[in-house]
């Protein structure tokens, strides 16, 4: 959807900016986000799992009261599923390639009801939800992205941030709706780009940030202090 407004231009010329302010698809009425009945987890991930690795760690130390009831898969080789093993939780391997687009979601959604799901954490999982999946699971979704949104949305971030010389750039948390890196912000933070930065420089600096925040984030949501209303998401702490 777009907002059209009017701005006065440096040289004093009136111009018509075009705003993008996206629309939450799907529910518009105030939310408040307690329909968390449990504290289990379902972590979705797709690769290295060093988000999911923080979450362990926070609730290991007593930070996070939650337990990770499983961790999906969509990639059999997943460094995820090893932490998980490791960790002796329950894990599954839903290879994206074995279905159709609705057959795996359905086969994922599957999975998070039989271990009694409460919210969904999207930790570096590469896969586009389904509108169908993502109106089941309304506001049970939680993403985290290395960049501020709405700058930066998709797989890389980093070399966007970087290619547009932005000088600060972060993580967003955000709930999730049918769209791509889209849903209502629930948490940012900023982390300063240094003028010699590489992607893994700066990926790596953000990164610090994800692990500490990601696992408050989850705790404040399963608190119930998060609620929506229309795309805005608001934080009671
Ligand atoms: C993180 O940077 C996260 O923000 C993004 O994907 C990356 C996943 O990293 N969504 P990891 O698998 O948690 O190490």
């Amino acid at each position: 959807m777009f907002d059209r407004q009017t701005t006065r231009s440096q040289g004093g010329i009136l111009t018509e900016a075009v705003v993008d302010i996206p629309t939450v698809k799907g529910e518009a009425d105030a939310i408040s986000n307690d329909r968390f009945q449990g504290r289990n987890l379902g972590v979705l991930a797709s690769g290295r799992g060093s988000n999911l690795q923080s979450i362990i760690d926070s609730i290991d130390r007593g930070e996070l009261d939650a337990s990770i009831a499983v961790v999906i898969c969509n990639n059999p080789g997943a460094l995820a599923i090893d932490r998980a093993k490791e960790h002796g939780i329950p894990w599954r391997v839903i290879d994206h390639r074995s279905f159709t687009k609705e057959g795996f979601m359905e086969a994922i959604d599957a999975a998070l009801v039989e271990f009694e799901v409460d919210l969904v954490v999207l930790a570096g999982f590469m896969k586009v939800l389904s509108p169908s999946f993502v109106g089941g699971w309304r506001w049970r979704i939680v993403n985290i992205h290395p960049s501020l949104l709405p700058s930066f949305p998709g797989s890389h971030a980093h070399r966007d941030a970087l290619a547009h010389g932005v000088k600060v750039t972060g993580l967003t948390i955000h709930l999730v709706d049918e769209s791509v890196d889209g849903g209502p912000i629930t948490f940012q933070y900023p982390v300063e780009v240094h003028e010699d930065d590489s992607e893994e420089t700066l990926s790596g600096r953000v990164l610090i940030q994800e692990h500490i925040w990601y696992p408050r984030v989850i705790g404040w949501l399963l608190d119930g202090k998060v609620s929506v209303e229309g795309r805005i998401a608001r934080v009671n702490k």
